[in-house]
């Protein structure tokens, strides 16, 4: 139930799919569940379970009669992954693992696997295409590509197999409503939730983490994509992989490469507040830019993102002020 899980489950119950989910509440509540909730039009089930528990996780999928799985159980800090890389190769890489033989056990074979862009590192061209050299730079992004090379191997040694590798670009935003967006535990890494904590008055200011590389700025560009643009997503290519077996990768992203301070300075402008902020260095394992080429997933799912840069930062800003809230 965390930020992608809980909006995509939004999507898939409004659009007549029965939801069941299983979580270990590791970086999210039982609170999340009762505001999805409210948003959608059906009963969405809970199960709570670490994904490594092999057997509660095939009773939950027998119990539930799932017919196919979308996997975002993963750890997610870059930074954190160099400092503690065996939770993340336990968590991430082993818990893949379990969740597969649990799948095996309960005869399900369609699987929609949450990677990210980070697959690639450094770029050797952009934007980032499919078929772009994989070469991360951290235990994290190491994690996804493994996890996808698994999926390869099943997928050629059983050929009933159906599976997706999504590579998310960067997710920001929440859902129309307000009710669910991005909570992360703790301090935040990523820029989005950082801007919250500033407008929320529990940070002083936002970092900009260098304003000196070869962008017309200065500050890095990245793809942002809003969170329920990202959701469709999922729900395309579950739909599609109905009738392709085998293990098929897709570049969810926008296309369009922003900078962090036209990201700052549209979420002002929706916000109607000025964000304070000063330039530090650069943060280590930064690239300056990178974004997707989204054109296989166009043009195999049927798939590309609507929202614009106004509706993500909209949809933070009212997300951002509900949460002041509680
Ligand atoms: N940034 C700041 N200040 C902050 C936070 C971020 O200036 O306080 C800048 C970064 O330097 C970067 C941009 O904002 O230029 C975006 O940074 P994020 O941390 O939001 O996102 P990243 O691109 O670093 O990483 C994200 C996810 C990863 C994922 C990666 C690949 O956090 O999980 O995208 O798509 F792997």
């Amino acid at each position: 139930m965390g930020y992608i899980g809980s909006h995509t489950a939004v999507l898939l119950a409004n659009s007549g799919h029965r939801v069941h989910i299983y979580d270990n509440l590791c970086n999210s509540n039982v609170g999340t569940l009762e505001r999805i909730q409210k948003i959608s039009s059906q009963k969405i089930g809970f199960t709570e379970g670490d994904i490594r528990d092999t057997e509660k996780l095939t009773n939950a999928l027998r119990d539930e009669k799932i017919e196919a799985v979308i996997h975002l159980a993963g750890l997610k800090a870059v930074g954190e992954s160099s400092q503690k890389p065996i939770e993340y190769y336990a968590n991430n890489v082993q818990g893949s693992i379990s969740l597969i033989q649990a799948m095996q056990a309960a005869g399900i074979n369609t699987l929609v696997f949450s990677s990210s862009a980070t697959v690639y590192g450094d770029p050797v061209y952009l934007p980032y295409d499919e078929d772009h050299p994989t070469k991360p730079t951290n235990p994290y992004g190491r994690n996804k590509l493994q996890v996808e090379e698994i999926l390869r191997d099943l997928s050629v040694s059983d050929k009933a197999w159906k599976i997706a590798c999504l590579r998310y670009f960067n997710p920001v935003g929440a859902h129309e409503s307000g009710l669910i967006g991005e909570d992360p535990n703790g301090i935040p890494n990523n820029l989005m939730p950082v801007i919250g904590q500033v407008v929320n008055g529990k940070l002083l200011s936002l970092s900009i983490f260098g304003d000196d590389y070869d962008t017309p700025d200065g500050t890095g560009k990245r793809d942002y994509i809003h969170v329920m643009d990202l959701a469709e997503g999922h729900l395309a290519a579950l739909s599609w992989l109905g009738s392709n077996p085998g293990c098929h990768t897709f570049n969810l992203g926008s296309g369009d490469s922003i900078s962090v301070l036209d990201l700052l300075h549209h979420f002002e402008q929706a916000s109607g507040q000025k964000i304070p902020y000063q330039v530090v260095g650069r943060r280590p394992g930064d690239l300056p830019e990178y974004y997707a080429k989204a054109d296989k997933a166009e043009k195999v799912l049927g798939w590309k993102t609507q929202k614009k840069l106004s509706d993500i930062c909209n949809s933070s800003w009212l997300w951002i002020k509900n949460s002041r809230q509680n």
